[in-house]
């Protein structure tokens, strides 16, 4: 037995968001003036509208957040919490990929020692969190987060499955494409950055508020991973590479903690 939910009536066509991301980016090519950011306030991807940051960031001190902040080191993170594939009774269901790349500076610098964390949905886009009640399997052996330190070439290297597109009901019938989300901490607490990573050839990309929120093509395209034979695992896992620079004409571009 399958069950389909039915669309919510109130819900806009993927031809009105479409429409509207059509304009806002013809608007952006006759400005003129590069965008390497996503807009924060981007009408269509409607919640942001009313949540989206309306002041300019809280100066803090880094020192005095370091007192009571969330602290970490090499002996926190153990190696095998960058395998998403194990730790369970069981194998996950799903295309085993490995996601490897490099966190760089503006000047293609390693930058290591960092944490970087990562959470998804499984393979069939579902979330494990009582908050995500999309109607689709939960994979009793796939959890969905992992994280690792990077070495001394600024690598950072993860073994887990592809996630499927999921339903956020932005409007109607709209399908978050594939992704993962990456955290990044710096040297303290309050230097953490959030991004996301996509699959090439997406159809759903085109589609995406989220992903089209960054105006600009060549942007949105360094959040998009590489395919990457020689990251391939033989007859194990396919490979995708995908680096992250913090700064410069070519920085990732980042985005405010919690987005979908
Ligand atoms: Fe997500």
């Amino acid at each position: 037995m399958s069950s389909t939910a039915a669309p919510a009536p109130d819900l806009e066509p993927q031809s009105v968001i479409s429409s509207e991301i059509a304009a806002i980016e013809a608007g952006y090519r006759q400005a003129g003036a590069e965008e390497t950011q996503p807009r924060l306030d981007y009408p269509p991807y409607r919640s942001s509208l009313l949540r989206h940051p309306t002041s300019d960031p809280l100066e803090v001190d880094p020192e005095a957040i370091e007192l009571w902040a969330p602290c970490f080191g090499d002996r926190d993170v153990d190696p095998l919490e960058a395998d998403l594939t194990t730790g369970h009774p069981g194998e996950p269901i799903g295309e085993r990929v490995l996601v490897a790349g490099r966190l760089v500076d503006g000047g293609g610098r390693p930058v290591r020692g960092q944490l970087v964390e990562i959470w998804q949905a499984n393979a069939a886009g579902r979330y494990s969190h009582q908050c995500d009640q999309h109607p689709a399997p939960l994979d009793p052996n796939f959890t969905g987060a992992g994280r690792c330190l990077t070495d001394e070439d600024g690598w950072y290297r993860f073994q887990t499955i592809k996630p499927g597109p999921y339903p956020w009901r932005n409007h109607l019938n709209a399908w978050r494409p594939a992704h993962i989300h990456f955290s990044v901490f710096g040297a303290c607490f309050t230097q953490r950055l959030v991004t996301q990573l996509y699959f090439p050839g997406d159809p759903l990309l085109a589609l995406d508020p989220i992903h089209q929120s960054i105006v600009d093509q060549r942007a949105r395209d360094r959040l998009v991973a590489a395919y990457d034979h020689d990251l391939t695992s033989p007859e194990w896992a396919t490979g995708y590479r995908w680096d992250i620079v913090l700064a410069g004409g070519r920085s990732t571009p980042l985005e405010p903690a919690g987005a979908a």
